[in-house]
């Protein structure tokens, strides 16, 4: 069986080559829903039902053991009705992670936190309810981020320095020890993000993060890491062939993996 890897686009192939680069052996699936990103700015409703349809697909067609939504918006909008009603009903053998929560629990180590995220994500109170949970002292400022998925796309980071500047001015005059990069594509401006923010503001980013503690997740989950095959294979399924799709993932993830267009089953 394998590791699916679902995104509302191509941004969670950042995500997927760290995890493929900290476990090379297993065999990988990454569906990114190109027909219908961005989810940032959709209702609650619209992001569960494209997600489940994902999931869904990764589970019944790709036979994944364990599916990782690598997208912020749906872990914030959708994971816990995932794991709660489609899974246990559908595939309760199986798992669903997310990305959200390991990011927040690496920032709860720290008192004073800022959390660039979607808009979706910041309405949905997803990161200040798992951080609070962890560390009930913690401050959280939020700010959504909107232009920088569109500009990740592009590989516009020239062009993205001024936006970044403005997302970061609110978060950084609370004087955060933390930033959280709460979106897929927003590893891909880090080392801008740095720079901006200061040495001393620590920079906590899926990409780092995710794929340790999915290693440790594994280790103590034999029942799940047990069903993993282990051929070093993987592919990328997508609900659409767009202009970008090549370009980003040779760039975000490898060169001349396979990708497949799929098409959904409505559920
Ligand atoms: N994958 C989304 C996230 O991490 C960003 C792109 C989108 O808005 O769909 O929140």
């Amino acid at each position: 069986m394998k590791i699916g890897i679902f995104d509302s686009g191509l941004g969670g192939l950042i995500i997927a080559k760290a995890i493929r680069r900290e476990m090379p052996k297993y065999d990988y699936a990454y569906l990114g829903d190109t027909k219908r990103v961005p989810y940032g700015n959709r209702s609650h409703d619209a992001v569960y039902e494209f997600a489940r349809e994902c999931v869904d697909y990764l589970f019944r067609k790709e036979n994944c053991a364990v599916v990782i939504v690598a997208c912020n918006t749906a872990s914030a909008r959708a994971l816990r009705k995932l794991q709660k009603e489609y899974l246990a009903q559908n595939f309760p053998g199986r798992k669903i992670l997310g990305v959200l929560i390991p990011a927040a629990e690496e920032a709860a180590k720290y008192s004073r936190i800022g959390v660039l995220a979607t808009a979706g994500t910041v309405a949905s109170g997803s990161f200040s309810r798992e951080i609070l949970k962890k560390n009930r002292k913690a401050e959280v400022f939020q700010n959504p981020a909107p232009m920088l998925v569109p500009l990740a796309e592009e590989g516009e980071k020239k062009l993205a320095e001024k936006f970044i500047g403005k997302y970061l001015k609110p978060l950084l005059a609370k004087k955060p020890e933390a930033i959280v990069l709460g979106c897929t594509h927003y590893p891909f401006f880090k080392s801008q993000i740095r720079r901006i923010a200061g040495k001393k503001v620590k920079i906590i980013s899926q990409d780092e993060i995710v794929p340790r503690k999915l290693k440790e997740y594994l280790r103590l989950h034999s029942q799940i890491s047990g069903k993993l095959s282990q051929k070093s294979t993987a592919k990328i399924l997508v609900t659409d062939i767009t202009a970008n799709v090549k370009k980003l993932s040779a760039k975000w993830f490898l060169e001349k993996t396979r990708i497949i267009r799929i098409f959904l089953h409505h559920t």
